[in-house]
């Protein structure tokens, strides 16, 4: 595994492999790798024969006040978790490489990027979207990676790609939890062991909703007052926004039909969390996975 840190030399690399034949894969991540990133990995070294995972605190997405510069930054611990899995290059450049002195493009998905996570976070999305495309325009992938904790970051990303014709399939992959519930995240990192415990409470109330919408439920309000109830309960829990919304549009729905998600924010002491539960209904029969 060769660990890069120019664009150009990641753009040559890349250029080199595809014409070489190989099926490029990439798998855009910040770095602090957990095993939730590790499964995206694991799939884009089973679907592609060079992979390139990037590792970038990108500064863009962080609002004013929020965690850049405490974020964590453990590249030499990712470097040995994923260099046994069969990756190609780890490209991980300065921030001066990304964002040099004079850059001044951005990139927003209209809409999508306005609701829940892009209401809490002004300028998130578009720090995604930017960071996003940059990094499949160096690379070139066949395939990007995500993760589907992050919904509503994977579906701008897919509208990102079909609305620019970028020629990469955007894959996303399931959630990766711990044995207890608690969705795998960077940020995990930053509770404290009374904060640990009282995290699983996102699960548990995403738990409820699959239980009720399983026993039959199909109305939105009821489902919506049992997820804060549950969340309202924890008293370490503020919670931010909690809907089931319509998976392609992020609007919330009144009624489950067709394809939604039940999606959660909420503060554990001062780390904000997200999880998510897509629930597909079809003619009356309905699959929740967590
Ligand atoms: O999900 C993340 O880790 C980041 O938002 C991403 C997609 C790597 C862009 O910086």
């Amino acid at each position: 595994m060769e660990l890069v840190h120019t664009v150009e030399w990641m753009r040559q690399a890349a250029r080199q492999a595809r014409e070489e034949g190989a099926i490029v894969g990439l798998v855009p991540t910040m770095g602090a790798l957990h095993a939730g990133h590790l499964s995206l990995v694991r799939a884009a070294c089973a679907a592609c024969s060079n992979v390139v995972v990037s590792i970038f605190v990108n500064p863009t997405q962080f609002a004013p006040g929020e965690d850049y510069s405490r974020y964590p930054r453990t590249l030499d611990a990712d470097r040995a978790a994923v260099a046994p899995l069969g990756v190609h290059y780890l490209f991980a450049p300065p921030v001066e490489e990304m964002y040099p002195p004079s850059f001044s493009t951005s990139v927003v998905v209209e809409g999508l990027s306005e609701r829940f996570e892009g209401r809490s976070r002004p300028g998130h999305f578009r720090g995604v979207a930017t960071v996003v495309l940059k990094l499949l325009e160096i690379v070139h992938p066949s395939a990007a990676y995500f993760g589907r904790k992050d919904a509503q970051q994977a579906r701008i990303i897919r509208q990102m790609a079909s609305d620019l014709a970028l020629g990469s399939e955007i894959v996303v992959c399931p959630i990766v939890r711990e044995p207890d519930g608690l969705a795998l995240s960077s940020r995990n990192s930053y509770l404290d062991g009374r904060e640990r415990a009282a995290a699983t409470v996102l699960h548990r109330a995403l738990a409820t909703v699959r239980e009720r919408v399983e026993g039959g439920e199909r109305r939105a309000a009821p489902l919506v007052e049992e997820m804060r109830r549950k969340l309202a309960g924890e008293p370490l829990a503020a919670i931010d926004y909690a809907e089931i919304v319509n998976g392609d549009t992020f609007e919330p729905v009144t009624t489950v039909r067709g394809s939604c998600l039940a999606v959660l924010a909420a503060f554990i002491g001062s780390t904000r969390l997200l999880d998510n539960l897509s629930i597909e209904e079809c003619n009356g029969r309905v699959t929740c996975t967590l």
